[in-house]
């Protein structure tokens, strides 16, 4: 074995390691409570695949607004916020679709998701044409009304990239939150634009060292509020 290898080994066993002891932390977690900064660190580290996986604000984010949603909730983009939304106590109904085009990585997250016990639905959805823009395919099975969306892809090079949420979503997501990551770079901050003027949306940013994410409102749920 050469040291190079040796090397390797060693890293995949430290991150490996890295994983349990962060996922250990974050499924002893009570309702309500969020993952600790260094839980999702060392599980990033360990999941290994950073540029991908979403920043530690994003999963905080997430998780946040997951373990408070009471109803089913829409991933887009399968992943680490995958493992740790499904490790989280959850209120009845709070079920987890997250959508994902490349058979690779889906069949990968479901085997991880079994060795960890956890449950969530990884749904098959290769990337089609929808005219204008190209998003997931939407099986039919799919429940009719989500409270939260999680929005992490389709990837960027994707034509149109996360627009076709709305669109495609529209009446599935009226009544639902949007979690949007990245919302600092350009293309998504011209989805948002058009979310706003073509489907009524109001943007909340949070900034942060990472990067910058995006809660999005239907008007229509704030109007009710008031
Ligand atoms: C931004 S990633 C989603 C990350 C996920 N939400 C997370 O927190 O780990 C969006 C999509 O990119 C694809 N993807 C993930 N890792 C990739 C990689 N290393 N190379 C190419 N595509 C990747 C997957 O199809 C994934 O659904």
């Amino acid at each position: 074995m050469t040291i190079k290898a040796v090397k390797s080994a060693l890293r995949l066993a430290y991150n490996s390691q890295l994983f349990h002891r962060g996922f250990a932390n974050v499924s002893k977690l009570q309702r309500g409570e969020t993952p600790r900064r260094e839980d999702i660190d060392r599980l990033q580290a360990g999941w290994g695949n950073s540029g991908w996986s979403g920043d530690s604000t994003f999963l905080q984010a997430a998780c946040w607004l997951a373990g408070a949603c009471n109803g089913p909730i829409l991933e887009c983009g399968s992943g680490l916020s995958t493992i740790l939304i499904s490790a989280l106590p959850k209120l009845p109904g709070a079920a987890l679709y997250s959508l994902e085009h490349m058979e690779e990585f889906r069949l990968k997250l479901k085997a991880e998701l079994s060795r960890n016990k956890l449950a969530a639905d990884v749904v098959a959805a290769p990337i089609r044409s929808y005219g204008e823009f190209d998003w997931y395919t939407i099986p039919d099975d799919l429940p009719k009304e989500f409270k939260l969306v999680i929005c992490d892809g389709p990837p960027s090079q994707t034509r149109g990239g996360r627009y076709g949420l709305l669109p495609v979503m529209r009446e599935r997501i009226k009544n639902a939150l949007i979690l949007l990551d990245d919302a600092e770079r350009d293309d998504e901050k011209a989805i948002m634009l058009r979310w706003q003027e073509e489907f009524g949306y109001s943007v909340c940013p949070l900034h942060s060292p990472d990067g910058t994410v995006a809660l999005m409102i239907p008007n229509s749920m704030k109007d009710a509020a008031n």
